[in-house]
């Protein structure tokens, strides 16, 4: 009797510790304990939602239900105790003042957090209409700094998936030290006209995929500075935007190289540029860009639809006699289909004091239909290896000389 009494005890056990394990705790901000109500200001009961989450010593999750919620800042830290889910269904919305953030840079942060997951449908509202016309970070070193809306550092092993991201202030989601994370079934939207809003911007990450989003906004849509590795972008369209993305790089001192990258299946649409690397002259110091390969991309109305720019100098006036320092090597492009606004559909400047090495270009096949002259391609500083395709989009002039500075 005791023996069987012990078992169904055993048995209730595991039963008790299996659903624990199924169904994380819940951490509702319009529950009781924290009192939120859609409409209102959910900033404290989000922070104690977090805390108590994050103190969960098993799974957990916080839950910001449907609705509308005033948002003013966050920084939701780790390390917490076990898995944590933040599942946002309803909107937050940022102020539309830029004034009043404790730290200037970021609306909403997420900091050294293990097994994080981000989901839920809701949205981002950075509200940055107000404040894009004071934003002169592009030429002004001494800027002020305007609030990102979502910012990921020291991420490991989590997810961010099916959240929009709208009107940032400045860039919409920023990655920086964050390793094994993938961002999927993303909406990131800001008007065209916006400044700086670059889509996603990563930065000395390693092992992180981005899948399945559709950016339109005003700046780069996917952005990888450096020491970034082994990074994925696939199934991503974007448009309006300035394309996808290596760079800027050596502009800063002891920037670290750039590894290992993917862009496959993804799609251009009237965007400034398609895939790009772009590298500033007169770098401080030497860096390397290597391993970046580009697959089945569709370009529609793309203005600069392939580009290597080692001449990279916007707004600011750069010395153009020293070369880049930037070293880029083993880069592909295959598969490459559409239209490009200008003739110039293939453009590859690489760096006087360091030519790109091992460069190559399968099946391209780009149109262009303007007025503006024949379709045609550049190369300056490389000699790429080019395979099944037609002769305008094959290096048709090729140049060592000094090019004039590219002021995009
Ligand atoms: C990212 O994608 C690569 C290539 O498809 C894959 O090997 C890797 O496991 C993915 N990483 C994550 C964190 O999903
Ligand atoms: C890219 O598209 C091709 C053809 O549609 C498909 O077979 C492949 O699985 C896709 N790859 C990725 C990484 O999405
Ligand atoms: C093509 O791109 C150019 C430059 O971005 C833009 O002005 C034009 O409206 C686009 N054409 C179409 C049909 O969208
Ligand atoms: C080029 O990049 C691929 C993929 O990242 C890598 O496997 C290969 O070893 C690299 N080749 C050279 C010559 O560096």
């Amino acid at each position: 009797m005791a023996l069987k009494l012990r078992f169904l005890a055993m048995l209730l056990f595991l039963l008790l510790a299996s659903t624990a394990k199924a169904n994380p705790s819940v951490f509702d901000v319009t529950s009781a304990t924290y009192g939120a109500k859609p409409g209102s200001d959910v900033t404290k009961a989000l922070a104690k939602a977090w805390s108590d989450a994050c103190a969960s010593p098993s799974a957990s999750k916080v839950v910001v239900p449907s609705g509308t919620y005033k948002l003013k800042e966050a920084t939701f830290r780790g390390p917490c105790k076990a898995p944590i889910e933040m599942q946002v269904r309803g909107t937050l919305q940022a102020p539309a003042n830029a004034g009043q953030f404790t730290r200037p840079d970021t609306w909403v942060g997420f900091q050294y957090i293990d097994k994080l997951t981000l989901s839920g449908g809701g949205t981002f509202d950075g509200q940055g209409a107000l404040v894009w016309g004071q934003n002169d970070c592009h030429k002004n070193k001494n800027c002020k700094p305007m609030p990102i809306n979502l910012r990921f550092e020291f991420i490991t092993n989590s997810r961010v998936q099916d959240i929009t991201s709208l009107n940032s202030k400045n860039f919409h989601m920023h990655v920086f030290r964050c390793k094994y994370t993938t961002f999927q079934h993303l909406t990131i939207t800001a008007p065209e006209e916006s400044i700086n809003t670059d889509g996603i911007h990563i930065g000395a990450s390693t092992g992180v995929n981005i899948t399945h989003a559709k950016i339109r906004t005003g700046d780069d849509c996917v952005s990888i500075g450096d020491d970034s590795h082994q990074i994925t972008v696939t199934d991503v369209t974007c448009g309006p935007g300035h394309g996808i993305s290596i760079g800027s790089l050596g502009r800063y001192k002891e920037e670290k190289a750039v590894t290992g990258i993917i862009v496959k299946n993804c799609t251009l649409t009237n965007t400034q540029n398609g895939v790009r690397i772009k590298t500033w002259p007169d770098s401080p110091s030497s860096s390397t860009a290597s391993d970046i390969h580009y697959e089945n991309i569709i370009m529609v109305n793309v203005s600069n639809p392939i580009l290597i720019d080692q001449l990279y100098c916007p707004y600011t006036r750069c010395d153009q006699k020293p070369p880049s320092k930037v070293k880029i090597n083993n880069v592909s492009f295959k598969n490459i289909k559409g239209s490009s606004f200008t003739p110039l559909a293939v453009k590859l400047v690489c760096s006087r004091g360091l030519p790109c090495e091992n460069v190559k270009l399968t099946n391209i096949d780009l149109t262009y239909s303007g007025d503006q002259g024949p379709l045609t391609s550049l190369c300056s500083n490389v000699k790429p290896t080019i395979t099944g395709m037609k002769k305008a989009l094959a290096c048709a002039t090729s140049s060592l000389a000094p090019l004039p500075l590219s002021k995009k």
